[in-house]
């Protein structure tokens, strides 16, 4: 299977949404109930807020990338600088294509911005009963930092690069 990379377009929004609630719904199945999901969903993934991830992108402030294969979307990775912090905000593969190194060349890929921005470290808050994106974390070379926490539910992982 041939995956591409690139930055996120104005055109990708609609199909996002669609990819981030197919996503949320596997993820946080055992977490959240359906209509929170869905709110959720819609409240993150509003046009205001991809418009506002869009455009930072394009400045070279945040990096929003998708995945896509037959010209369809299948993941994205989303890493921002907050309170001075880079932060990988949000990487959601979709469940038929988990496990096929496309997670972790996103992460590669974000790394490689990040290093252009000079970071030297960057930060990550899973749902702590998100056990498997936590194991994933772990082996891309995240360690907990326990000093951290954005609130009781989110533990905060920290990668050095
Ligand atoms: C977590 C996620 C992004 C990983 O993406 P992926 O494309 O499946 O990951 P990769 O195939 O690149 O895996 C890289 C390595 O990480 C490890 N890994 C990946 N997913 C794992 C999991 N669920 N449990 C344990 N290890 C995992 C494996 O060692 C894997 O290498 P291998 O396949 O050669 O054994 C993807 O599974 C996903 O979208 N999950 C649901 C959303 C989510 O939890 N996002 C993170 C929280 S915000």
């Amino acid at each position: 299977m041939v995956v591409q990379y690139r930055l996120l377009q104005k055109k990708d929004f609609p199909e996002i949404r669609r990819v981030a609630l197919e996503s949320w719904r596997y993820t946080y199945r055992k977490i959240y109930p359906i209509k929170m999901i869905k709110e959720r969903v819609a409240a993150y993934y509003s046009d205001q807020g991809l418009i506002k991830a869009y455009q930072s992108t394009v400045k070279k402030s945040a990096w929003f990338c998708i995945a896509t294969s037959r010209r369809k979307i299948i993941g994205y990775s989303h890493i921002r600088k907050r309170k001075g912090s880079w932060e990988l905000f949000r990487i959601y593969i979709l469940p038929p294509f988990h496990h096929q190194g496309i997670g972790s060349a996103l992460v590669r890929r974000g790394e490689k911005f990040l290093r252009s921005k000079k970071a030297r470290k960057y930060l990550v808050y899973p749902n702590s009963r998100n056990k498997s994106g936590i194991r994933f974390y772990q082996t891309m070379g995240f360690i907990q930092n326990p000093s951290k926490y954005q609130d009781s539910t989110h533990p905060c992982f920290e990668k050095v690069l």
